[in-house]
C-alpha cells in the first residue's frame, strides 16, 4: 500500500546549496532511487542524480542516506518507517557538481597513478599459468563496481582535503594489493604502496569494508595483508642486509 514519504534532499551546485523538503508517493517494494525518479517526474524535473543500472551493478547511484554512504538503488524504502524523514545528500568527500551528483575524478586520477599489470616479458599471450588458489584470491577484489563509497567513507580523506594527494584510498590500495598478490606480476608494488600511495595512512578502521555493497573484505583481505608484506620487507634481516650491500 502506498504512502507519502518525507524526503529532505540536498539541492545546489558548486556555488552552494541546502536541504529541501519534499513529500513523495512511495509504494510497496520500492527503493530510494524509485522515489527520486518519481520526484523528478512530478515535482523537481531539474533534480540531478546519477544512475544507470538500478541493479546495484554499475556503481553510479552512490550518495548518502541519513548520513550513511549507500547505493540509492539498493536502499529499500522498507528499511525506514513511514513517518521517518529520509535525508539524501551527495557523497561528502568529492566536490558537488549539482544536487546529488559529485565529481569523482579523484578516483580516476588515483587509478591512473597505479602502473598496470606487468607480466614477465618473455611470456606470450596464452602462456600465462596460475594456480586456482591465486585466481581465487584476487577474484573477490574483481567484484568491485567502482561505486567509490569506500573512498567516500575513509576518514583519511573524508574531511581532509589535504591528504588526497598522498593517499590512493581503499579501492586503489586494494588494486595494488591485488597486483602484488598476482604470481605473474613483476612490478615493485610494496615500497610504492607505502611511499607513493599512502598505505601508511590507513589505520585499519574498516569503515571502507563496512560500506562496500559487494561485501568485499577490503581491510582484512587486501589492506592488512599488504601492510604485512610491506613490514616483512622492512624487517626481514636478509632483505635489510641486501639493501645495505646493494646500496653501497
Ligand atoms: Fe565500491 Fe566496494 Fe569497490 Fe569500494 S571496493 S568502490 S565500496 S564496490
Ligand atoms: Fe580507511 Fe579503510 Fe583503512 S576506511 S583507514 S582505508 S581500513
Ligand atoms: Fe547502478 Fe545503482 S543505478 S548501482
Amino acid at each position: 500500500m502506498g504512502y507519502d514519504a518525507k524526503f529532505r534532499i540536498w539541492r545546489g551546485d558548486t556555488e552552494g546549496g541546502g536541504l529541501e523538503d519534499y513529500s513523495v508517493q512511495a509504494n510497496d517494494g520500492e527503493v530510494v532511487l524509485d522515489i527520486i525518479h518519481r520526484l523528478q517526474a512530478t515535482q523537481a524535473p531539474d533534480l540531478a542524480v546519477r544512475w544507470n543500472c538500478k541493479a546495484g551493478k554499475c556503481g553510479s547511484c552512490s550518495a548518502e542516506v541519513n548520513g550513511r554512504p549507500k547505493l540509492l538503488c539498493m536502499t529499500r524504502m522498507s528499511s525506514f518507517t513511514e513517518d521517518e524523514v529520509i535525508t539524501v545528500t551527495p557523497m561528502r568527500t568529492f566536490p558537488v557538481i549539482r544536487d546529488l551528483v559529485t565529481d569523482v575524478s579523484f578516483n580516476y586520477q588515483k587509478a591512473r597513478e597505479i602502473p598496470a599489470f606487468a607480466p614477465p616479458p618473455d611470456l606470450g599471450p596464452g602462456e600465462y599459468r596460475m594456480k586456482q588458489v591465486d585466481v581465487q584470491r584476487s577474484q573477490e577484489f574483481r567484484k568491485c563496481i567502482e561505486c567509490f563509497l569506500c573512498q567516500n567513507t575513509c576518514h583519511v580523506v573524508r574531511d581532509h582535503e589535504e591528504n588526497k594527494e598522498a593517499f590512493a584510498g581503499p579501492r586503489y590500495l586494494m588494486r595494488i594489493a591485488e597486483l602484488d598478490m598476482h604470481p605473474l606480476d613483476t612490478a615493485e608494488r610494496r615500497d610504492t604502496a607505502q611511499n607513493e600511495h599512502g598505505l601508511g595512512f590507513c589505520n585499519i578502521t574498516k569503515c571502507c569494508s563496512d560500506v562496500c555493497p559487494e561485501d568485499i573484505k577490503i581491510t582484512d583481505n587486501a589492506l592488512i595483508p599488504m601492510k604485512e608484506r610491506v613490514v616483512d620487507r622492512k624487517y626481514d634481516p636478509l632483505v635489510w642486509l641486501g639493501n645495505k650491500l646493494f646500496r653501497r
